[in-house]
């Protein structure tokens, strides 16, 4: 290695990209066609989050030397570390066709089968790694872990016990070894992992998750508290997530403890993140701060593109009943007298259950959803029921909304508002006369106010204070009736099902 070699090298290792860079670029501007310094010239552009220039160089030095190794794995690596699947899998299997057990290759094929959720194509890579090459960390803690995700705990925890006898400080392995343990209901031995976990790196918010949830298992809800404390302070880049499953925590401890329990925890997270909006209303929900009158948009947003992908099914299991209950009001009011053209608005439509169930009622119509979280749009759009599909908060579309509608929906939205009064009024404003608004809102059985922020975030309502916005609004109330709308924890939640039609307007003689 020459003398500059060494020194960009060096720089390297240090982390000074830039400089190693310059060292670099002039080694191959002198020498164009040494692989090595394409190839170095990429890991710099690459290190320095500059993924063309570092793929522009790594294709020279495939160029160079097509039967390098080196230069294909450093692209498959760069358009995996970039989301490009699909190149980062063009590069792996030419790989593969020279050197069929090249285990970087073979790694990183099943890193995309993981990404992509297509767990057994994953596993199935990991283990040939690992036939291959028994003493492969690596190979073994991956097919660990996807034996966690594939619920085959037994598995799992072998493949960690493997992974620690060739890495024995490996928090990875500890944590699934305690969260199998965890799931197999072996609560003891869980607790023993994870303190091992700890002992090794006392600040890796994954081990606090789930000493979480263990304690939350075996109600040591002081403890679980505690360990989900720790899991936001140590977050780093995951904070929102675990914003997320700090909120689930609280409202779990104060259903089954009572809200005095988490009231401490709540002013604290509200301290400790006095900038964060989601933190400031799952905060308040818990304090039962009055003065919320709607669901912070980044909160709703959170949930739901979190919740996006197993929404429909989450709910099947919840005895969901409210997309059916809407459509046989609608089929119930409208009967047969539809005019043309029907324009039908779903507000915060989230996967589309509601057009879903209403759409073979109405017949040909034009269909718009509305909702503020693209990944339940985008699970909307799968369903192929809506004409256009609009990524808005449901206020800020009705104020301006030109089109008039005959027919507006909202399933389950209302929960996300306390004070309906704009809501009502602009939904009134986008009806035409003797258009038909139906809707569900959950039944506040807390307190005799109009509306009441509970503890899970979600709104419940007064059905009279409805019923007064919905006459003040010009909309005559059509049906009322009590139903179980879906389960929550171990008791049903029990809301309205209402259908109001906008007076028609008689004009002046
Ligand atoms: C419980 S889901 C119901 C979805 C659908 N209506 C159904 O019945 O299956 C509530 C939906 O309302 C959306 N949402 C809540 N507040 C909203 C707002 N202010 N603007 C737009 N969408 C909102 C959420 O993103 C979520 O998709």
């Amino acid at each position: 290695m020459s003398v500059l070699e060494q020194k960009a090298a060096a720089l390297y290792g240090e982390k000074k990209y830039p400089e190693a860079l310059d060292i670099y670029l002039s080694l191959y501007q002198k020498s164009p066609k040494t692989e090595k310094y394409s190839i170095f010239c990429g890991n710099c552009f690459d290190a320095m989050g500059e993924p063309e220039k570092a793929i522009a160089f790594y294709k020279r030095a495939c160029r160079i030397n097509p039967i390098s190794t080196t230069s294909l794995i450093a692209l498959a690596n760069v358009y995996y570390n970039n989301g490009d699947f699909k190149n980062s899998s063009k590069f792996s299997r030419k790989i593969l066709k020279k050197f069929p057990d090249n285990a970087s290759a073979l790694l990183n094929l099943g890193n995309i089968a993981y990404c992509e959720g297509d767990f057994e194509t994953a596993l199935a890579y990991y283990e040939t790694v690992y036939k291959n090459n028994h003493s492969s960390y690596i190979a073994v803690i991956n097919m660990a872990n996807t034996c966690y995700d594939l619920m085959r705990y037994v598995k799992a925890l072998e493949y960690a016990r493997r992974a620690l006898k060739l890495y024995p400080s490996s928090v990875d392995a500890y944590i699934i070894r305690g969260n199998s343990y965890l799931e197999l209901g072996r609560y003891q031995k869980a607790e023993r992992c994870l303190a091992a976990a700890v002992d090794l790196r006392d600040d890796n918010p994954w081990i606090y998750v789930s000493l979480s949830r263990l304690y939350q298992k075996i109600e040591k809800w002081d403890l679980a508290l505690e360990a989900g404390w720790n899991a936001i302070i140590y977050a780093g880049e995951a904070i929102e997530e675990q914003h997320i499953n700090f909120g689930y925590l609280l409202y779990e401890c104060a259903d089954e403890k009572g809200a005095d329990m988490v009231t401490d925890y709540a002013r604290r997270w509200k301290e400790r993140f006095p900038d964060n909006k989601k933190v400031e209303y799952m905060a308040n929900a818990l304090l039962q701060d009055t003065r919320c009158k709607k669901a912070e948009p980044e909160y709703v947003t959170k949930i739901f593109d979190t919740f996006a992908p197993d929404f429909d099914d989450t709910l099947a299991t919840l005895e969901y009943q409210v997309p059916e209950y809407l459509a046989q009001v609608v089929a119930d009011v409208l009967k047969k007298d539809i005019f043309k053209p029907f324009a039908y608005l779903d507000l915060g439509c989230g996967t589309g259950l509601c057009a879903k169930a209403v759409k073979p009622i109405i017949g040909w119509s034009n269909v718009t959803g509305v909702d503020l979280s693209r990944k339940m749009l985008k699970e909307a759009k799968a369903k192929y029921v809506y004409d256009d599909l609009v990524e808005d908060d449901i206020v800020h579309f009705l104020q301006n909304c030109q089109k008039k509608y005959q027919l507006v929906t909202a399933g389950d939205v209302f929960t996300y508002f306390g004070d309906l009064r704009v809501l009502i009024e602009e939904i009134g404003k986008v009806l035409a006369p003797g258009g038909l608004l139906v809707f569900s809102i959950s039944e506040n059985t807390y307190n005799t106010d109009d509306y009441y922020l509970t503890p899970s975030g979600r709104f419940v309502h007064a059905s009279d204070y409805v019923l007064k916005l919905l006459k003040k609004a010009g909309l005559n109330k059509l049906y009322m009736d009590k139903k179980p709308l879906r389960n929550e924890g171990d008791h049903v939640v029990y809301g309205y099902i209402i259908a109001a039609e906008k007076v028609l307007e008689i004009e002046n003689a």
